[in-house]
């Protein structure tokens, strides 16, 4: 059997549709806006730290962020290009986006209220594209033949390494079926049927083991990905983290949040 043989496309819409429930409004968004905000003003965020690091600007004078959230990747390279446009479903992610631009001082960012799905026909062809921690959607394969076609130098994704933001024992705990979401490997999949030839770099959690002593900060995590909890939950939650404690295996309930950077030269793809 050839590999061109596989449909990754369909196997990529079948293992979503498991998920079909978790399929997020822009809503669910907008509440976690200010949030998000938080995280990339703060000077110690590995993820955005190691991402920037390894965008290439050269030869490159606008940038396209798709899923910009609050302009996590356009506004801090704003000042190193002409144009920047962050694109995003999310009311809440561009208000936050535009604050953090006036806050900055940054006058060469536009805003585009447009998802994934939708019609791309007015939005600018960019020298690079951008889509950061936003492609978890229904249809992969379209979304990034998308990219593609708004980059005309290179195109940076980046893409789950794990299929969990929560570990399986606490979604079972919870009594949440348990969610599998697809990961780096579909994209990277995708993109060779597409004739496009990717590379793959990591960007690594270096989070450190949880405190023992915080509770709450676990809780807040298991609920950003997980939704809110109920009494029960957070009762659930803590005796497991109690009994984890006393076991000295805290580590293993909070999965390391790695990401895989697949990046391609959108100038010498064929076929596309
Ligand atoms: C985890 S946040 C990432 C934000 C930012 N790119 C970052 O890395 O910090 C995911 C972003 O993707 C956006 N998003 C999710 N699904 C989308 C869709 N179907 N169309 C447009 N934006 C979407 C959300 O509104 C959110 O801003």
């Amino acid at each position: 059997m050839s590999i061109d043989n596989i449909a990754f496309a369909d196997l990529y819409r079948q293992q979503w549709a498991l998920n079909g429930r978790t399929e997020k409004a822009p809503e669910h968004w907008d509440r976690r806006a200010e949030k998000l905000a938080q995280g990339c003003d703060h000077p110690d965020n590995a993820y955005l730290r190691q991402l920037l690091a390894k965008i290439d600007l050269q030869g490159a004078a606008t940038l396209l962020d798709m899923g910009c959230g609050p302009g996590s990747v356009c506004l801090p390279l704003a000042d190193k290009l002409t144009h920047v446009y962050g694109v995003d479903y999310s009311q809440g992610m561009l208000q936050a986006a535009r604050k953090r631009a006036q806050q900055a001082g940054v006058d060469n960012l536009r805003l585009i209220r447009r998802a994934w799905e939708e019609n791309w026909d007015d939005l600018p062809v960019c020298d690079i594209a951008v889509a950061s921690r936003s492609t978890l959607v229904a249809d992969l394969a379209q979304a990034l033949a998308k990219l593609n076609q708004k980059a005309r130098l290179r195109v940076y994704t980046t893409h789950l390494v794990r299929p969990y933001f929560i570990s399986p024992l606490i979604q079972r705990l919870l009594g949440r079926e348990v969610t599998a979401y697809p990961t780096y490997i579909y994209a990277v999949n995708l993109l060779y049927q597409m004739g496009i030839y990717a590379h793959v770099d990591f960007i690594r959690d270096p989070r450190l083991p949880p405190d023992p002593e915080d509770f709450e900060r676990f809780a807040e995590s298991v609920s950003w990905s997980g939704g809110t909890l109920s009494c029960e939950d957070r009762q659930r939650l803590y005796e497991l983290w109690q009994q984890q404690r006393r076991q000295g295996t805290l580590s293993t309930l909070i999965p390391p949040r790695d990401w895989a950077l697949v990046w391609w030269d959108s100038s010498s793809t064929a076929g596309v």
